[in-house]
């Protein structure tokens, strides 16, 4: 898993796409049921989980740990826990997965073991001193290597903290509030603005107690978790990018089926009301997460300004809405991006790379970006763009050739697996195809 070998993929410029897809199961809510399953004393059934490289790294890194997996269907999986977990003699290789490296650095702390986790490159370039410091206030001993992975993680019997996060992070957050149910007291986090809270949601399924006030989140030290039956629905990230491609593409209209829409995500789909989409939400399910279905038809989109403070609801889609913009009609501003920079790649210069590849003027500062659009039908292609071993840069990237009058290529396309592994035959059957070169 930690190092692909290329595979190239181009998107010629497609007709319009047309149909209903289901996507991917949700990748934040997928890593959280595997690892509260594997917390609890005795078996859980998950269902809807995405089988992307991401979440079979946290459940191989479960297993390691002394929970049971089994695969018993589609999406379905079987994970009996057996708290407290051992400390495995192997590092921990989680791939790509900064979900799966921060939040088991919580959860490991908290169980009281020790473990070394570790990477592909992408994520042993990824900050890890945002989650040892609070873990290390807990009484947990981290050593990592300059900041980053292989990071070791030696376990203790902690106290609980009144933590403040410098960053809004729902990975900081989460780590922390797993390692809280294992540590003495009280353990508090507040944020300075809201990250996802999935966490939170869902502890209470498997018998957690989590108190939420504003910006702060509390757990008491001394839980043990249950199992439960949790069904994960798909993933908004995901979908995001056969919607975009329906609102740029003319003549498309398409649905995306039972997509969380938990209103921490949503933020792009806000964004995109904003620029004018023809979109539509019809939440059909709200049972501890709201669910639904997405209608997008292609739509004559004006430019957005995004501020700061809406970035954490869409802190994933920026580099697909910023691909939306190029066919807006004008300049679009999207500000308070510091925290791209330390996502799966520096995603503010690859997607201001990926658009003047294409032929879109953009400018970026240390956090900000702008996109110059150049309405439907507008913009050239015919570039090609690095992944960086960027799932969501990779597929932007596509989303954008397609609409493109030229075409788009990426040097590779294998990392698009750790999120979307049906990708191409999503798009595929939506009438969009996409080429190996
Ligand atoms: C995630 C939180 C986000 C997001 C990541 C998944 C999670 O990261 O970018 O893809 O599942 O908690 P930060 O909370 O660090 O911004």
């Amino acid at each position: 898993m930690t190092n692909h070998t290329p595979s190239p993929l181009s998107a010629p410029p497609s007709g319009a796409l047309r149909g209903v897809f289901s996507p991917p199961g949700d990748k934040s809510v997928s890593h959280r049921a595997v690892m509260f399953a594997a917390m609890a004393s005795g078996r859980s059934d998950l269902t809807g989980l995405l089988e992307g490289e991401d979440v079979l790294a946290t459940l191989k890194a479960v297993q390691a740990m002394g929970a049971e997996t089994e695969r018993t269907g589609d999406g379905a999986w079987r994970v009996t826990g057996a708290p407290p977990w051992r400390g495995p003699a192997q590092d921990i290789d989680l791939g790509n997965s900064g979900t799966s490296a921060r939040l088991l650095a919580g959860a490991i702390a908290g169980m009281g073991v020790q473990a070394r986790l570790t990477g592909d490159d992408s994520l042993r370039a990824r900050p890890m001193e945002r989650v040892a410091a609070p873990l290390r206030l807990m009484g947990a001993a981290l050593e990592t290597t300059d900041g980053r992975l292989p990071m070791t993680i030696r376990g203790a019997r902690l106290r609980g903290v009144d933590y403040e996060t410098p960053v809004a992070s729902a990975q900081i957050k989460s780590a922390v509030l797993l390692a809280g149910l294992g540590a003495e007291g009280v353990t508090r986090v507040t944020e300075p603005a809201p990250s996802r809270d999935h966490t939170e949601r869902m502890l209470p399924a498997f018998g957690g107690e989590v108190r939420v006030s504003g910006l702060t989140a509390e757990v008491t030290g001394g839980q043990r978790l249950s199992p439960a039956n949790y069904a994960a629905p798909a993933d908004p990230s995901s979908a995001a990018f056969a919607l975009a491609a329906a609102l740029i593409t003319p003549g498309s209209r398409v649905t995306a089926r039972g997509v969380l829409l938990n209103p921490r995500r949503a933020g792009l789909f806000e964004a995109w009301k904003r620029m004018g989409a023809d979109l539509t939400i019809e939440v059909t399910k709200n049972d501890g997460e709201p669910v639904g279905d997405l209608i997008a038809a292609c739509s004559d989109l004006a430019p957005i300004h995004v501020r700061e403070d809406e970035i954490p609801a869409m802190i994933d889609e920026i580099p697909i809405l910023a691909v939306t913009a190029a066919f807006a009609e004008g300049e679009s501003r999207f500000e308070g991006l510091a925290e791209l920079r330390v996502k799966e790649s520096d995603r503010l210069t690859a997607v201001s790379d990926l658009l003047r590849a294409a032929g879109v003027e953009t400018e970026t500062g240390e956090d900000w970006l702008t996109v110059a659009g150049r309405g439907t039908g507008g913009v050239t292609g015919g570039g090609a763009a690095a992944a960086r071993g960027d799932h969501r840069i990779a597929m932007s990237t596509l989303i954008l050739g397609l609409a493109s009058r030229k075409g788009m290529a990426i040097d590779d396309a294998s990392m698009i697996a750790t999120s979307y592994p049906a990708f191409q035959a999503d798009l595929a059957a939506l009438g969009a195809a996409l080429e190996t070169p």
